[in-house]
């Protein structure tokens, strides 16, 4: 059988080399402003397969940059989503009531693929990112697309956009689907069309320090997440809440505020966007996932790295004292890798921790970058090839 994506490349290469007026995945859901708009973007790709991008590779930071291609596939509610296509990067409608814009219905995603030295394309359990999406809907109402639909949309979005994936150690291409309630709705409400897309952008390091250690404030006026709430999944809504905690660390010269739990503000619970852990001694913890925290793939990735590599793992709670008594304490997620902490600050007092070349975070996210980017022997099958 043959794969959507080959047929994908299949279909770039015959129009390369045929009509240059051909159109590939004009997308004719949107108001006919908008698809008129859509259909003159929808050219077909005129780049060969082993042409880059024209941008300073080396001097990647973690911001958007407009690519070729995105992915767009819509559904009405209940219904299933069926068919989607690719058309290049731009701007979409939305009604004024649409359900996103008025009551935040919308889940979103992050992955990445690297390029290897001999040019494959190489994602990271994109299936996690999945299954992740589609319990969210399930949690914000919404229709989801398969497991399959989702790593395909990933796939074929990728190889459409495959002159923006970095060159080997330069960075990779991070991936963002995003589930939205599309249709207009007055009253509260689940929105009556939904839309899933894919769209990509060229990054290097997520935060400004690079690899510097990160210095985290923890917060104790502004909680990120409550029980029963949406803390657990990749909301939209969860986000931008914590933008007032977050500039007011940031002003304060900090990289990041730390969270505590919202009953008793007492336990850690996770950084804006991303997981942590504390060492101590050969024992690794994290704060267990227990819907107020978010099941990171990165977390979850690096809690199966540390066993492998002999350490005791314990998922449960973590009194803030705890973390102040730690050897090490670093974080992780798709955007910010493993991200050694070198100080938090609490009721300003500021701890430090052991930051370097012999700590556990570096010995771990060495295994981590080397089989995300095919340099270390994948084991586990987590990487998934795009051919
Ligand atoms: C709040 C939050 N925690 C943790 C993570 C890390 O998750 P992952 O490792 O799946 O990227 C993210 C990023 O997606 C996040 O937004």
């Amino acid at each position: 059988m043959i794969s959507r994506s080959v047929c994908f490349r299949n279909l770039l290469q015959s129009l390369r080399a045929t009509s240059s007026s051909s159109k590939i995945g004009c997308y004719y859901g949107f108001s006919s402003q908008a698809s008129s708009s859509l259909q003159q973007m929808c050219e077909p790709s005129i780049y060969r397969d082993d042409d880059y991008a024209d941008l300073d590779w080396d001097n990647l930071g973690f911001g958007i940059m407009p690519t070729d291609y995105m992915y767009l596939m819509k559904c009405s509610n209940g219904e299933d989503f069926e068919q989607g296509q690719l058309n290049r990067y731009g701007n979409i409608e939305l009604g004024p009531a649409a359900g996103v814009l008025n009551y935040g219905q919308a889940v979103y995603e992050g992955t990445k693929v690297h390029r290897k030295e001999d040019g494959r394309l190489l994602l990271f359990r994109p299936e996690q990112n999945a299954i992740r999406m589609k319990f969210g809907a399930e949690r914000m109402s919404m229709p989801s697309p398969s497991i399959d639909q989702f790593v395909d949309a990933v796939k074929q979005t990728v190889l459409a956009n495959k002159r923006w994936v970095p060159p080997p150690g330069k960075g990779s291409l991070y991936i963002r689907p995003l589930l939205m309630g599309s249709g207009q709705i007055l009253g509260l409400g689940a929105a009556p069309e939904y839309t899933f897309l894919v769209y990509v952008s060229p990054v290097g390091n997520y935060f400004k320090e690079g690899f510097a250690p990160l210095n985290l404030y923890v917060e104790k006026e502004f909680d990120r997440a409550s029980r029963g709430g949406t803390g657990g999944i990749k909301s939209i809504t969860n986000y931008a809440p914590g933008l007032k905690a977050l500039t007011k660390a940031k002003n304060r010269g900090f990289s990041d505020v730390l969270y505590l739990d919202s009953v008793n503000r007492k336990n850690i619970e996770e950084v804006s966007s991303c997981n942590i852990f504390i060492v101590k001694g050969n024992a690794i913890s994290t704060p267990a996932v227990n819907g107020t925290i978010l099941p990171g793939v990165t977390r979850r990735s690096i809690i199966e790295i540390a066993l492998d590599h002999g350490y005791q793992v314990e998922e449960r709670v973590i009194p803030i004292d705890e973390l102040i008594d730690a050897d090490e304490v670093f974080c992780t997620g798709t955007a910010v890798g493993v991200a050694s902490v070198g100080s938090t600050t609490y009721e300003g007092k500021r701890i430090k921790f052991k930051t370097g070349a012999q700590t556990v975070s570096q010995e771990l996210y060495s295994t981590l970058v080397g089989i995300k980017t095919g340099l270390i022997e994948d084991k586990m099958d987590w990487i998934v090839e795009i051919e």
